[in-house]
């Protein structure tokens, strides 16, 4: 091993939620939810090493991104339709945070490089960006307690690290299946017995999530409620945090809300997510995917597909084409499709890409974070 000590990869599974119910914003602007996150084998990962700087005692955090190679992701890429530039390299990346916050931990300000290599759709409903930070806290993790020659922080620690960053960070530290409640931070990890095979079909451009939380807010006769006071409000952790968490089109919504003019908050609603129905819990479970397909529920498909006029589109292509239930993933724009086996999903990928799609074949549930 060197001075600098080796470098540690960790990768960390995309999501869709099976189910997104969501409730009238709270006095922070977040949304409280009922959701099933699904795991999926489609895997970015982070590689963290310490940089030739810390030899120089030079603290600060690198980033560099690239698609994955091999991937339908690294496909987009090199056919110019989706670029790289949208993701940033700077410390508004969620992964450099999920970095910081682990040194902060530690006590320590070391040099430190990142690396990304990405699968996962970037702002696409699929959790990229909080996948990335998830494998950041594993991998930071690992290479600083090797600098210190200690046990690594506990599971326990990450996770309330993993809650201060995003609404979706601590499910991609875990994986497997599991309800979210609260903003989605609050997780009830559920034990599986099947698998689930489904088609994902990104897309060329992002949706902004706040931009869609908000057209949904529209849609209920609510008045615009935005994070402005997210620094002393986030959910489940004490510390702060800004809202310029995520790749660029996140960034930009988060940025115009910090900058504009004081915007309404307290809503004061009450309205509470819808209860998930306990069937649709066994099914996913089980890998029933027959019983499953008529409960799959998304309440921010209407104002993503309003946001995204073309997603309705695809939707009727894949149902045409057989697949057993169609939905946006989270936010969006990424669709989702439910295949009844391995093999229905090879298939509906193939008509769909027939179709000039881009779709993938994944299986769920799987592990969150992995050591690559
Ligand atoms: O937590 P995360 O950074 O993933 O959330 C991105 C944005 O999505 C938030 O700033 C907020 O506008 C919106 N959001 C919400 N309610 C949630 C989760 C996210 O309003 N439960």
């Amino acid at each position: 091993m060197s001075a600098l000590g080796s470098a540690v990869t960790i990768s960390a599974a995309a999501k869709t939620n099976l189910a997104l119910h969501v409730g009238q914003p709270r006095e922070d602007g977040y949304h409280p939810l009922e959701t099933l996150f699904l795991a999926l084998d489609l895997r970015d990962s982070v590689t963290a090493r310490m940089s030739p700087d810390s030899l120089r005692q030079k603290g600060g955090i690198t980033v560099s991104v690239a698609a994955a190679t091999g991937t339908e992701f690294q496909a987009m890429v090199e056919s110019g339709l989706v670029s790289l530039k949208d993701i940033p390299v700077d410390d508004s990346n969620l992964a450099v945070r999920a970095a910081q916050a682990v040194c902060d931990e530690y006590g320590l300000n070391p040099g430190l490089e990142l690396h990304i290599s990405k699968a996962i759709p970037v702002a696409g409903g699929m959790g990229g960006g909080s996948a990335d930070a998830a494998a950041a806290l594993v991998a930071v993790n690992q290479v600083l307690a090797q600098l210190r020659g200690e046990q690594e922080l506990p599971l326990e620690t990450l996770a309330r690290l993993a809650a201060g960053l995003g609404a979706d960070v601590p499910f991609m530290l875990h994986g497997g299946l599991a309800v979210g409640r609260d903003s989605g931070i609050d997780l009830e990890p559920l034990e599986t017995s099947g698998q689930l095979h489904l088609v994902v079909v990104p897309q060329v451009r992002g949706l902004s999530t706040p931009a869609v939380f908000r057209r949904w807010d529209q849609s209920q006769g609510i008045a615009d409620c935005r994070l402005d006071r997210s620094a002393e409000h986030h959910p489940g952790s004490a510390k702060t945090r800004t809202t310029t968490t995520k790749h660029g089109p996140k960034t930009v919504e988060a940025t115009v809300a910090a900058t504009g003019a004081p915007s309404e908050i307290g809503c004061n609603c009450s309205n509470e997510p819808d209860p998930l129905p306990r069937e649709l819990l066994s099914a996913a479970a089980a890998g029933d995917a027959m019983s499953l397909a008529p409960l799959i529920r998304n309440d921010l498909q209407a104002p993503a597909i309003e946001l995204f006029p073309e997603l309705a589109q695809l939707l009727d292509t894949g149902a045409q084409r057989g697949a057993l239930a169609g939905w946006v993933s989270g936010s969006g724009p990424t669709v989702c499709f439910l295949a009844s086996d391995a093999r229905h999903a090879a298939e509906l990928a193939q008509e769909l890409r027939a179709d000039h799609h881009h779709a993938i074949a994944v299986c769920g549930p799987v592990p969150g974070t992995r050591v690559e």
